[in-house]
C-alpha cells in the first residue's frame, strides 16, 4: 500500500536540519494546519514544547492522556501550566468501562504480575484513548530525546508512524537533559517538582521511581522488567505493539 504522506518523512528530515526548535513547529504548524497535535505528559521536554507552542501562539493542539493513575506532581504541574500560559489543553481518559472490567477481573494493581498484564493496562490507558487523540491528524509532535534510551537512539527527528497512519516529529531530538534543564530555568518554564526528587523520564506513579546517579535514563520507568521491554507502545519502533484487551467490556 502506498502512503502519499509517508513520502515526505524524507522530505521533512532534510528540512528540518538545523532548524531550530520554534522554526519546526512553525514548519508543522503552516503545513499541517488543524491536523497537527503535540502530546505531553508534563515531563521536562515536553514543558518545553509546550512553551514554544504556547508562547508562539502555534495553532497545534496540545493533549495529554490522562491515565488515572499519575502523579499528584504532574496534575499540579498541569495547573501550574494551564495558569502560567492560559492555553487549552485536551485530556484524554480511558474507556470507563475498559478501566472497570479491568480493575473488576484483575484488580488494581494487575501490572506487576506479568508484562502481558502490564501492556494490557497500557493499551486500556493510554494506547487507546491515543488512537482517539491522534485520529485525524497528520503530525504528531512528542517530546522524544535520542538520549533517552538505545533504542531511541535508532529513532530520527521526523518518522512514518505505521500504526497511527501519521508523521512523528521530535524537535528536541538532539537535546541534552542539562540543555533541557538549563532552557526551562532561564525562561522560567513550569517543571515537575518529582525532578528535584531524581525522577527524570515520569509516566504513571505505579511504575516510575527515581534513577540513581549513574542509571540509565529509563531505569525508572517499569523498573522489575527487563530492559527490551521498557517501551510501553505509544513508541515502539515495530509494527504494533499495542496488545488487544484481553478484558472485554462488562455487558451493559
Ligand atoms: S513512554 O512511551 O515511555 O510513556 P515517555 O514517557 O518517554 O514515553 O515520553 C515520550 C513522549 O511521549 C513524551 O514526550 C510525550 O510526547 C509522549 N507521552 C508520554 N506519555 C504521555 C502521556 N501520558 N500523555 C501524552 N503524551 C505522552
Ligand atoms: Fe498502567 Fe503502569 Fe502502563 Fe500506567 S504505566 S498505563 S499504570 S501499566
Amino acid at each position: 500500500m502506498e502512503y502519499p504522506l509517508a513520502g515526505l518523512v524524507d522530505d521533512l528530515r532534510r528540512y528540518l536540519v538545523g532548524q531550530s526548535v520554534p522554526d519546526t513547529l512553525a514548519l508543522i504548524a503552516d503545513h499541517f494546519p488543524g491536523q497537527a497535535s503535540f502530546s505531553t505528559s508534563f515531563g521536562l521536554e515536553d514543558q518545553i514544547l509546550t512553551h514554544f507552542i504556547f508562547t508562539h501562539d502555534l495553532p497545534i493542539r496540545v493533549f495529554t492522556l490522562d491515565t488515572g493513575r499519575n502523579f499528584q506532581e504532574t496534575y499540579s504541574t498541569w495547573n501550574k501550566t494551564l495558569l502560567r500560559y492560559q492555553k487549552p489543553i485536551e485530556a484524554f481518559a480511558p474507556q470507563q468501562s475498559s478501566v472497570e472490567a479491568l480493575v473488576l477481573q484483575k484488580g488494581p494493581n494487575s501490572f506487576y504480575e506479568s508484562i502481558d498484564n502490564r501492556k494490557e493496562c497500557c493499551y486500556i490507558r493510554k494506547m487507546e484513548p491515543l488512537q482517539r487523540a491522534l485520529a485525524g491528524q497528520k503530525v504528531w509532535v512528542t517530546g522524544i530525546r535520542a538520549e533517552q534510551s538505545a533504542n531511541r537512539q535508532q529513532m530520527h527527528p521526523a518518522e512514518w508512524d505505521d500504526t497511527h497512519q501519521l508523521i512523528k516529529v521530535h524537535p528536541l531530538f538532539d537535546w541534552t537533559w542539562e540543555q533541557a534543564r538549563a532552557f526551562a530555568q532561564e525562561h522560567s518554564i513550569p517543571v515537575s517538582p518529582l525532578h528535584q526528587q531524581g525522577f527524570v523520564s515520569i509516566g504513571c506513579a505505579p511504575c516510575t521511581r527515581a534513577i540513581q546517579p549513574g542509571e540509565d535514563f529509563r531505569a525508572g520507568r517499569w523498573w522489575w522488567e527487563d530492559q527490551a521491554a521498557k517501551e510501553c507502545g505509544l513508541h515502539a519502533t515495530a509494527p504494533h505493539q499495542g496488545l488487544d484487551p484481553v478484558v472485554e467490556p462488562l455487558p451493559a
